[in-house]
This record gives structure tokens, C-alpha cells and sequence, in this order.
């Protein structure tokens, strides 16, 4: 049957706050352990309890998604990522593809990424610094129990998310996210921004379909199946869940509410709008403000990707307003949204006027604007469809490289590059890049793009396929609110992004106090399905199976 929609009130996910006060008051940092609990989750009031893995510091306390923790700037957090999961995977997944396998062939290897965070790459989350239940197993780039989370970095938000090789996708969709915030009173509290547990809302969306049972559905069928039986490089489900409820409602009062929204889906981007004309409010991109609000009708947020924006309810003409989805998926030119996926979730608002006390200042926070006379190089990244004789058709790597190779792009902490990314495949690619935050500056359409993709699949190399001669397309500016610094953008297919990439912090001069060159290095790949890459002495990785 069909589930009835805004009949659950939206859940606020448990807070845990990553520091704690000493007797003067003072944030000192502070060390937690955080599990990872096969639990029922009940997703609808109407749905039976579903089987899910889900993150908190005890299995009871465990949620869908995971707590929010609460970081303050300058004080470092200490998480030591506990893995409670059963021997067997709740999803199918799929051991014919570059996985995390433990060799005795039990237990479900998880590692944990903090998306958006940089810290050294022993606490990042590395693809094959994988674990088992109580550190049985562990992958070949497993180092150590605890991660340092430092916080030294600009305010907003982040989220921690699995990143296991070739498990990342199943992992996700049965449970594990979570959210974190980097806060910095001092800088925060003067913009007057709606502020405290009521105003101040995080929004993890994603989608799901389900079993008339309440167990999450996945088709197990893989999309080639006599090479990799069970694989599938995207998931697209019917049932749009906000903080682990299907299409929730919330009551609000008629004034200003702050709403981080994280699109948590594995596959599908949303175009949020509101069916009354309300605004969105852009304060921020991704982890970082934006030196001024920006207005719009609607949010096109990729898989990843954050968005952080005031809305003024006061402004509303009615009684109440549904956040409405209407991107295809695959996006841009797979299938139209339908009747259940359309909706989000529905907020339901007072009908008295309340003193608002928060504001949206003029100006917001002022970064270093992107300077490219500042990049010491430039490189071409380029993702196409590679065909190999031995695997199925279709690949997608970056610049034609597989996992394995060896590093390419090796940046040096403190610099800014150039990265020309040049999208030949079909559809819309986020991509994220660990450690460097970057600014997309121009994006150039490409023309004889038939000719340039035969030439790549055969060079791999942009500039002997004459990339200077194919971009030469129409050019369309960065919208204002993706225009900041961001670890996420939506590389458009056919078309090139021209990107600064930044090796430093934006908020102040200060090197990063760790080696940014040491073993086993960063990633940059789309969050998707598709690519994968690491940055800085490790490869150009690509990956399918990440996702
Ligand atoms: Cu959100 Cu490498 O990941």
C-alpha cells in the first residue's frame, strides 16, 4: 500500500557536543566513542520497524541518522568509531568489484569519513583503512582506533559518513550518516542568524524504498550481472526520508528559521522549492559561509552536498507549505519525479505572528576571494566513459586511470591550482574533494564533443585532444549562492568547470599543522557512483565502487 504522507512530526537527531567546559567555562576538547548498532529503525508510522545500522554512543541511543555533533572551533574532538555490526551485511553487496574484504569473510568492514574536515589523512577516513566488529580485521591503510578531529578550520557544516572500499553505498543506505558542526561563537553569534535547537535545524534527506516487511528495498540483481552479480553503481528509492522519517512534517512559528539541509542520497539530487512561492536564504555552501545572502526560488543540491539557508515564514500566504522535489534522477535526463518522490516533507505554520528576534545581516562572512594569478598550475581532470575488452562496457575513471595507479595529482599543502574538469559523460557529477576547498569559477559548454571524447578514450590526455579547441562553448557564470568556497560542485555534463583549488585554510594564513603529504593520502571523487581520486601522494583513484 502507499504510505500516508506528513502524518510523522520530524525527528531532531540526539546532540552530542564534541567538547567539554572546564570550570572557568572554557571548551576543552574531549574524547567519544561512537558506535555503529544493527537496531530497527521505524522509518513511518505506518511501516514496521526497519533493520538498519545506525551510529550513537550506545546501541538504544542509536539513530537514523546519527547524532549531530556539536564541535567548537580551535578545540579538537576525539571520536573512536566503534564497529557493533553483525557478521553479515543487511544489503546485498557485491565481492566481485575492488571491496573490502576481510579474509576470514565475516563481519561488515565500515571507516569513517568527516566530510568537509581537514585533518591529517590518518584521521580521514581512508577507503582501505577499513575495520571489522571490535577491530577483528582491519584494511591494509588502518592505522589507528582514534581519529583527531581538530576543528582548527572556518565555521559550518560537515558530515560524517562511511567510506569503506567498494562497501560505501551499502553502508550509507542502510543507516550510516550523521552531522557535524564546526561552530565559532565569537564570529557566529554577531550575524543574529536563527540560532538554538528551535530555530537552528539540521535537514538530512535521502531516499529510500521499502518492503511491505519495513526492510529496506534493493534490487540485488546487479546491472551486468555475469561479471558483477549484485553491483549497481546508483539507488534510487520511492520514499523520501528527512531525519529518518518518510515525508515528516514540522509545526512552525510565522518568523525566521536557519535550515542546513545535507542532500544524504546516494544517487539523487533534489530541486527543493516551496509550493507557495517562499524564498530560500543562502547563507552558506557546503562547510562555508557566503560573504552576503543570496535569495532564490529553488536549491538544485547534488549527492553530498550542503546547503545552509534562512527561511522566513512570516512571508508566507497560507497556512501551510510543502517542500517539493521535481529533479529527474538519474539527473539531468534520467526519469521524471512521480507522485511520492515530488514531495519532501510538509511544514505546518501558527497562525499568529511571533517577534522575531533573528536577523539575516547585509554582509556574512568575508573569505579571500578565488585568485587565479595565485595557482601554481593548472591540470586537466577529465571523466569519461572508459571501455576496456575485459570488464563490462562501461567505466567511468578520471583522466582514463584506474584505482590503482599511482598518484597524479600531488599538490603541495599552502598552494592553489587551477583544475579544468572536463565532464564527457552524461549526467551531472558531484564532485568532492577531500582537504582543499575550492571556488568554481566558469563553466565553458564544449563543442565537437564526439570528436574530443574518441580522442580522449584513446590519449586520455586533454591537452593532445586539443582541449583548447573544444572548449570553446557557450560560457554561463557560477550562480551567486554556489559562488564561494565549497567541497562539493555539480560538474555538468558536456561542459567544462574551470575550479580553484585552495591547499590552506580560507580563514586565515596559518599551514596546516600536520603533514598533508604523508601515507595514505586524500581523495577527490564523485560522490556518486562513479569516480574516485586521491589527492597528494597516493593516486589518481578512481572508483566505480565507492559509491
Ligand atoms: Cu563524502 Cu570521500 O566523501
Amino acid at each position: 500500500g502507499k504510505l500516508k504522507m506528513f502524518v510523522d512530526e520530524l525527528p531532531e537527531m540526539p546532540k552530542i557536543p564534541g567538547f567539554h567546559l572546564s570550570s572557568h567555562g572554557l571548551p576543552k576538547s574531549k574524547s567519544l566513542k561512537i558506535g555503529m548498532f544493527m537496531k530497527k529503525w521505524k522509518f513511518h508510522r505506518d511501516l514496521p520497524p526497519t533493520p538498519v545500522f545506525a551510529y550513537g554512543e550506545s546501541k538504544s541511543k542509536a539513530t537514523v541518522p546519527g547524532p549531530t555533533i556539536e564541535a567548537v572551533h580551535g578545540v579538537a574532538t576525539y571520536v573512536t568509531w566503534q564497529n557493533h555490526l553483525p557478521s553479515k551485511h543487511i544489503l546485498p553487496w557485491d565481492p566481485s568489484i575492488p571491496t573490502a574484504k576481510p579474509l576470514n569473510k565475516k563481519g561488515v568492514p565500515t571507516v569513517v569519513h568527516l566530510h568537509g574536515a581537514i585533518d591529517e589523512p590518518s584521521s580521514d577516513g581512508n577507503s582501505n583503512a577499513w575495520f571489522t566488529n571490535g577491530f577483528k580485521e582491519v584494511g591494509p591503510t588502518w592505522t589507528q582506533r582514534t581519529y583527531r578531529y581538530r576543528n582548527l578550520q572556518h565555521p559550518g557544516n560537515l558530515w560524517y559518513h562511511d567510506h569503506a572500499m567498494g562497501l560505501t553505498r551499502v553502508n550509507l543506505l542502510a543507516g550510516l550518516i550523521g552531522s557535524y558542526i564546526v561552530r565559532h561563537p565569537e564570529i557566529e553569534t554577531p550575524l543574529g542568524l536563527p540560532s538554538g535547537p528551535e530555530f537552528d535545524r539540521t535537514l538530512m534527506v535521502f531516499d529510500r524504498s521499502f518492503r511491505s516487511d519495513g526492510s529496506i528495498y534493493m534490487n540485488s540483481t546487479g546491472n551486468n550481472p555475469s561479471i558483477h552479480p549484485q553491483w549497481q553503481p546508483e539507488y534510487f528509492g520511492d520514499a523520501i526520508i528527512v531525519n529518518g522519517k518518510a515525508w515528516p512534517r514540522l509545526i512552525v512559528r510565522r518568523r525566521k528559521y536557519r535550515f542546513r539541509i545535507i542532500n544524504t542520497s546516494n544517487a539523487r539530487f533534489f530541486r527543493f522549492k516551496f509550493s507557495n512561492g517562499l524564498q530560500f536564504i543562502h547563507v552558506g555552501s557546503d562547510s562555508a559561509y557566503l560573504s552576503r545572502p543570496v535569495f532564490t526560488n529553488d536549491i538544485l543540491l547534488g549527492p553530498s552536498e550542503i546547503t545552509d539557508v534562512i527561511v522566513d515564514f512570516s512571508k508566507s500566504n497560507s497556512s501551510s507549505v510543502i517542500l517539493a522535489n521535481d529533479a529527474p534522477y538519474p539527473y539531468p535526463s534520467g526519469d521524471p519525479v512521480n507522485e511520492s518522490n515530488n514531495k519532501v516533507m510538509k511544514f505546518v505554520i501558527k497562525r499568529y505572528r511571533d517577534v522575531d528576534t533573528w536577523r539575516v545581516p547585509k554582509k556574512l562572512i568575508d573569505y579571500p576571494k578565488p585568485d587565479f594569478s595565485s595557482a601554481t598550475r593548472t591540470r586537466y581532470i577529465a571523466m569519461y566513459e572508459y571501455t576496456s575488452e575485459t570488464d563490462e562496457p562501461v567505466h567511468l575513471y578520471l583522466n582514463g586511470k584506474p584505482y590503482e595507479a599511482p598518484a597524479t595529482e600531488t599538490p603541495k599543502a599552502g598552494t592553489a591550482e587551477i583544475w579544468e574538469v572536463i565532464n564527457l559523460t552524461e549526467d551531472n557529477h558531484p564532485l568532492h574533494i577531500h582537504l582543499g576547498l575550492f571556488a568554481a569559477m566558469e563553466e565553458r559548454e564544449l563543442v565537437d564533443l564526439d570528436k574530443f571524447k574518441s580522442c580522449m578514450t584513446k590519449q586520455n590526455d586533454a591537452v593532445k585532444c586539443q582541449i583548447s579547441k573544444h572548449a570553446r562553448g557557450k560560457i554561463s557564470q557560477v550562480q551567486a549562492h554556489e559562488s564561494g568556497w565549497k567541497n562539493v560542485y555539480k560538474m555538468k555534463p558536456g561542459v567544462v568547470t574551470k575550479i580553484l583549488v585552495r591547499f590552506s585554510y580560507i580563514h586565515s594564513n596559518a599551514s596546516y599543522p600536520f603533514d598533508a603529504t604523508a601515507e595514505p593520502g586524500y581523495v577527490y571523487h564523485c560522490h556518486v557512483s562513479t569516480l574516485f581520486n586521491l589527492l597528494f601522494k597516493r593516486t589518481r583513484k578512481y572508483e566505480i565502487f565507492l559509491f
